[in-house]
């Protein structure tokens, strides 16, 4: 391949205390794609997204986000270069609207000001906020979810707001997303919707890296592939090359 690359990760040695649980791991991962990771329970997918997003331990190597080293950065600090990773919304947030969420999830927004959004009438929005709802209205109807606007979180199907916690992570503009596992636990009829969904994330240049077990919508979806077990890369490539492969494919399967 040919491709850009988004990141490259480069001798990446992860572990709590005397625990190992990556080894060594490099890996390029491509510009403007879907690259999804699989491999069996315990292999170390969530946690080379955690080690990306800066929530695990790393022990060696580096970590190259557009050609700087981002490993001895904070989770924050690599959310605003645009690695992000998805969050399970709280039960809490149920009670506040499907704007709301986006508007909470929106930076500019943040602080004391979306208090006000909430609680004062439109005419009193200063214009940054009026912005911000603008722009999270726009990204509603870019996928279609206008008239869910107000529609409390809380009353959505799992598949909805499993894109709604999508889409307020695209609301700060990310280069890259980490998802794990991001049909887990929704019907098979939501998942295509999903991928649907991240196929129009990935038009708009968003490149994102997935952990998924679903072979269906791996296959329909990526463009790439890397396959891990016990703390290693097993493979890395396209699903085609993996395919071939059939110890790949055994791995694969497995998981
Ligand atoms: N916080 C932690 N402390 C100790 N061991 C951990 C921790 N997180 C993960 N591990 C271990 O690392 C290994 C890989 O876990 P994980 O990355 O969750 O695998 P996967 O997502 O591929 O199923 C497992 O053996 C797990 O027990
Ligand atoms: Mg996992």
């Amino acid at each position: 391949m040919t491709d850009a690359h988004i990141l490259t990760i480069e001798g990446l040695t992860v572990g709590y205390g005397s625990i190992r649980v990556l080894e060594d791991v490099s890996l390029n991962i491509p510009e403007g794609r879907i690259t999804a990771v699989v491999g069996p329970n315990g292999a170390g997918k969530s946690t080379l997204l955690h080690a990306l997003a800066g929530t695990a331990p790393v022990q060696a190597g580096r970590v190259l986000f557009g050609g700087q080293d981002i490993v001895g950065l904070a989770p924050y600090q690599r959310s605003r270069r645009g690695i992000m990773r998805t969050f399970q919304m709280p039960a809490d947030f149920g009670r506040l609207t499907v704007l709301e969420n986006l508007l909470l999830a929106d930076r500019s927004v943040g602080g004391t000001g979306f208090a006000q959004v909430f609680t004062r009438p439109r005419r009193s929005w200063l214009p940054g906020q009026r912005e911000a709802v603008a722009r999270a209205r726009k990204l509603l109807a870019e996928f279609g979810l206008e008239a869910k606007e107000n529609d409390y979180m809380g009353d959505l199907s799992g598949g909805q707001r499993r894109i709604l916690e999508l889409l307020r992570a695209v609301t700060t503009e990310p280069r890259m997303l980490l998802l794990d596992e991001p049909f887990a636990g929704v019907h098979a009829s939501i998942i295509e919707r999903i991928s649907d969904f991240l196929v129009q994330l990935r038009d708009r240049g968003i490149s994102i890296l997935m952990v998924a077990h679903e072979l269906d919508a791996v296959e329909r979806l990526t463009d790439a592939v890397v396959v891990m077990a016990r703390g290693q890369v097993l493979f890395e490539g396209s699903m085609a090359a993996a395919r071939r492969e059939k110890e790949v494919v055994d791995a694969y399967v497995a998981g």
